[in-house]
């Protein structure tokens, strides 16, 4: 049996955070497991609806037979199965529905990897888990798949080596569940978080929040293209103008994290909200440098679906000749065709470059901004190679005044006393006061560069910061 030997470990995990979806649950927990020295599993957690005797078996069994819920993400049935086997020796299964008991079941492949083999692990051991104290959720009702022997974890003692895995893996998945389930994430229908477990203090680290990356994000720079086509009756019209029509639309300044940027290009394909396929244009074109910015966003329909294929894996779909075919030939009545589309989308990328080109380079944002507010500030500027990033936050300030400098530091310290004046009745928080650190970041920004104030740059800093105070005094009379 070669299940699961296509996924990915982000695709896997993803593969799993669609069944937690289904199963109606608010909230995910992506926790990896650790000694000092060792990486031990995963857990993925949720507070779905949980299963009972009958479900938890069907579930362990490939294409055991169920019906799926319109919107469902489930398609397949064998996710579960394959992403776990794909990634990991054993996976168990621990499961409970609101006030029944609860269940768990343990599978691994055995015999060189021909039996799939399935225990019973027992009902006061899945309880003792599904009690566990999670920190973002409660597991009354929920599922906590557990993953030992993961193929993926570094082997052997090392504390160093787990800690870095531990960064890169954790960034990684950031990433990839924060675009595939960017919609689901952005609507706020689920919130997964990601921890690590210190199994020996038994005690786990701050839960990280998984932030949507929104591939088609609106922003300054974004024009939507919005052709209105006239076609309609046959299915194939209605497909394309699906893909011509308002939903296909580029994005001129969302940078991924992560990935190359060539690579960000072509069609994003939504089921159900989940996105499906990210870039890549399924031999319809080829990737471009110029086609940089060009997405094309695509819901698949039910009516759609008949002329795609996607994988069992979710990575990607297949577009079916009819559609390649009806996508290259077809014109809406302005005269406006697929290749119209490349090329807006080649002349908008030039303008684009052209323009962060010209801008001045820049020193990064550090703490005291939002990662949203930091991907916004990181897409439309670049950044002066090997500086450390400047960093915001609300101190006492000796002289009063509204804000400091200080380059030694690398900070700017902005008065504690008018903290409450600039953040009103909401709770401070490291990241608080958006707007006036923008503002601040947008002017003080440039006194980093070089090694010493200028004169210029001296008189500058006293101007802004005699100006800001008494502006923020008369705010606050
Ligand atoms: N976290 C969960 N909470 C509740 N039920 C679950 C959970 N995970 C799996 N199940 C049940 O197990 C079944 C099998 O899941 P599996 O991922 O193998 O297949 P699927 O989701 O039906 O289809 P696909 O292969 O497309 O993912 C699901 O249909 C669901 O009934
Ligand atoms: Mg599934």
């Amino acid at each position: 049996m070669a299940i699961g030997k296509h996924h990915t470990f982000n695709h896997a995990v993803a593969d799993l955070v669609d069944n937690s979806i289904d199963a109606g649950a608010q909230c995910v927990l992506i926790r990896f497991v650790r000694s000092a020295n060792r990486l031990l599993g995963l857990l993925i957690v949720d507070n779905g609806h949980g299963m009972g005797e009958e479900e938890i078996d069907n579930a362990m069994t490939l294409g055991g037979d169920r019906e799926y819920a319109t919107g469902s993400l489930g398609h397949f049935g064998m996710g579960l199965n394959a992403a776990s086997l794909g990634q990991a020796k054993i996976f168990t299964v621990y499961s409970r529905i609101t006030a029944r008991q609860a269940v768990g079941r343990s599978a691994s492949l055995a015999n060189g990897n021909q039996d799939f083999e399935c225990r019973i692990v027992a009902p006061e051991d899945a309880a003792s888990i599904l009690n566990t104290h999670w920190g973002v959720m409660e597991t009354s009702s929920g599922t906590v798949v557990r993953w030992d022997h993961v193929r993926k974890f570094p082997i052997g003692e090392d504390a160093g080596r787990v800690t870095a895995f531990l960064a890169q893996t954790t960034t990684e998945l950031r990433h990839h569940l924060g675009l595939v389930m960017h919609r689901l994430l952005e609507a706020r229908q689920v919130n997964i978080w990601i921890d690590i477990f210190d199994a020996d203090r038994n005690e786990a680290g701050p839960p990280v929040p998984v932030d949507f990356i929104n591939p088609f994000a609106a922003s300054p720079a974004t024009r939507a293209i919005q052709r209105h086509s006239t076609l309609n009756s046959t299915v194939i019209d209605s497909v394309l103008s699906a893909i011509s029509g308002p939903v296909a639309r580029m994005s001129t300044a969302t940078r991924f994290p992560g990935g190359t940027p060539l690579k960000w290009q072509g069609f994003y394909f939504y089921r159900h909200r989940r996105l499906l396929q990210a870039g890549g244009w399924n031999e319809i074109a080829l990737d471009e440098n110029d086609l940089q910015l060009a997405r094309v966003e695509v819901d698949v329909s039910d009516e759609l679906s008949e002329f795609l294929t996607m994988n069992p894996e979710k990575t990607g779909v297949i577009i079916g000749q009819k559609l390649v075919d009806a996508i290259r030939t077809t014109q809406t009545p302005d005269g406006w065709d697929w290749e119209s589309f490349l090329n807006d989308a080649r002349g908008m990328d030039r303008k684009s470059r052209k323009r962060s080109r010209d801008r001045a380079k820049a020193i990064p944002p550090g703490r005291g901004f939002t990662p949203r507010l930091k991907r916004a500030i990181t897409s439309e500027l670049t950044f002066i190679s090997g500086e450390d990033p400047i960093d915001f936050r609300w101190d006492k300030i000796e002289d009063g005044a509204f804000f400091a400098v200080d380059r030694e530091q690398r900070t700017v310290r902005l008065n504690r006393d008018y903290r409450r004046l600039v953040i009103g009745d909401s709770n401070g928080s490291l990241n608080d006061a958006p707007l006036v650190k923008t503002l601040l970041y947008l002017l003080v920004e440039k006194l980093f560069h070089g090694q010493f104030f200028g004169t210029r740059d001296k008189d500058n800093l006293d101007l802004w910061r005699e100006l800001l105070t008494a502006a923020a005094d008369e705010e606050q009379k």
